[in-house]
């Protein structure tokens, strides 16, 4: 049987050459994810939520404009994208203080900001992904001007979105984290959100209990970071909702 082609694999993803050009099959793997190296742990049906996530947060965004590269689901670990250059920028967005910019500045966590606040950093492994300014971004050809006014429009959309839906089932979203890529329309470029949107790029807390669901959720803990997975699923209807296990999660059709 022909091996499909490895184009890259990293913490908690494995991209394949696709069936058609300009396409990619994206394979979710159950470690890795945005987690430091320290709290690095596999749990088991990570990968198969985060699918399910992302295909799930994609799709919503497409239906209102919002250009993903999501194509369509294949299984429960895959799923067809297009081929995009990824900008190497994470694009950080915030309605609450917390994590980094807490420390940085000294902000309470919770404290709610003025209005979203979007930030970049450089998607630099070894220098620990450094929060980069405009200026270093047009400095270093790393970004357009164009494309960083485009990343923010884009952000601030997934932005209401997710905040929205996420509302809509009990949870404060916090902040989260896009990676975008670059496309070809023909002649035209345009920008579109592509990597995954899932827990492991967000933080959210429960509205009333403030329990964490997402990047904050205890990460040194595999199986409480399993059932903030499964929780974030079962309250979007992605899980039945019988299933109270992480570990072998049934899934709906
Ligand atoms: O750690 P920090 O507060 O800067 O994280 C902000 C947001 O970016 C969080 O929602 C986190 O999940 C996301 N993030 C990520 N991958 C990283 C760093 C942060 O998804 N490597």
């Amino acid at each position: 049987m022909a091996r499909r082609k490895k184009i890259y694999e990293g913490k908690a993803k494995i991209l394949y050459e696709g069936p058609e050009p300009g396409t990619l099959v994206q394979y979710f793997k159950d470690d890795g994810g945005a987690f430091d190296d320290e709290h690095r742990e596999v749990v088991e049906g990570r990968g198969v939520l985060n699918n399910r996530l992302s295909e799930f947060f994609m799709t919503g965004l497409n239906g209102i404009g919002v250009p993903t590269h999501f194509i369509r689901r294949i299984n429960m670990r895959e799923q067809l994208i297009r081929a995009v250059e990824i900008i190497p920028l994470a694009v950080v967005v915030r309605n609450f203080a917390a994590g980094s910019m807490s420390d940085r500045l000294g902000i309470p966590e919770g404290t709610a900001l003025p209005r979203p606040i979007v930030e970049f950093y450089f998607k630099d492994e070894e220098l620990g992904d450094p929060l980069v300014t405009e200026e270093h971004i047009i400095a270093f050809g790393w970004a357009s001007q164009q494309d960083l006014d485009d990343m923010v429009a884009l952000a601030l959309r997934v932005n209401d979105f997710l905040s929205g839906v996420m509302m809509g089932v009990g949870i404060r979203l916090v902040d989260f984290r896009i990676e975008v890529g670059r496309v070809w329309d023909g002649d035209f470029q345009r920008l579109i959100v592509a990597d995954e949107i899932s827990p492991d790029s967000c933080r959210l807390w429960d509205l009333r209990s403030g329990a964490r669901y997402g990047k904050d959720a205890d990460g040194s803990d595999p199986h409480k970071l399993s059932e903030a997975h499964t929780e974030v699923a079962r309250r979007l209807g992605v899980l039945p909702t019988n299933v109270t296990h992480a570990t072998k999660p049934t899934l709906i059709n």
